[in-house]
């Protein structure tokens, strides 16, 4: 009886896990107005923290923005959506509401790996949780942010997550025939993120 309670309790963790991956999309447009608190931020950073991270050197360092001057200052120097040629990215009332911008500190190690992606998973997994979205930023000018948030050159900037409240309908669908994985936009403004298939990427 115990174990049956105990499988059934696991299988809904792991229903629990997937849903929150499925609903982890890149969101690009949201409610600007709303507050999203630095304790939430902090919240989302002590999930990276319990991460894995090579070798548990944890060089991870963060800085945190949840307001308008410091997130306008983040915002300009961010690339948004490079396959919509004509989108700069979210307009003024549709940005994100916080960032978390993830730096490599180099007093601990040169080299990162995949301790930045990992991390970032994690925070936009918690973020999901709490019934919000965000999306990765790689695409930097990072010298203008080091300026603009006079970031000490000790620290590598890795990636910036964006974070708020979506306002808009990410789904994702099968690479169709033409094998184009480039997302895309209908009429209606849903986002479509084509993802190739299972048969596709497991080679043996
Ligand atoms: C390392 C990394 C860097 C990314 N950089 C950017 C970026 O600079 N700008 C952007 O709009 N999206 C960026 N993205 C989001 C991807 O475009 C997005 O993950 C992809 O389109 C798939 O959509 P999905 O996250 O909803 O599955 C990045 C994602 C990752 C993992």
């Amino acid at each position: 009886m115990i174990a049956n309670t105990k499988r059934y309790y696991l299988y809904k963790v792991i229903e629990l896990i997937k849903d929150l991956i499925l609903k982890n999309r890149s969101y690009r447009r949201f409610y600007q107005d709303f507050s999203l608190k630095g304790e939430m931020l902090k919240e989302l950073v002590d999930l990276a923290r319990n991460s894995a991270s090579a070798a548990n050197l944890q060089p991870l360092k963060y800085i945190l923005s949840c307001e308008g001057k410091k997130n306008a200052l983040i915002f300009s120097h961010l690339a948004w959506a490079g396959y919509f040629a004509d989108w700069s990215g979210p307009s003024e009332g549709e940005r994100p509401s916080a960032y978390i911008i993830i730096l490599g500190d180099t007093t601990i190690s040169n080299s990162f790996g995949c301790d930045h992606g990992i991390a970032a998973q994690s925070i936009l997994l918690g973020v999901v949780e709490k019934g919000l979205g965000g999306c990765i930023l790689g695409s930097i000018d990072r010298e203008g942010l080091r300026e603009s948030l006079k970031i000490p050159k000790k620290y590598e900037i890795l990636l910036v997550i964006a974070l708020g409240k979506p306002k808009e309908k990410v789904v994702t669908e099968a690479v169709g025939s033409h094998k184009k994985i480039n997302y895309w936009r209908d009429g209606e403004g849903v986002h479509h993120v084509p993802k190739r298939s299972l048969d596709e990427i497991i080679i043996s």
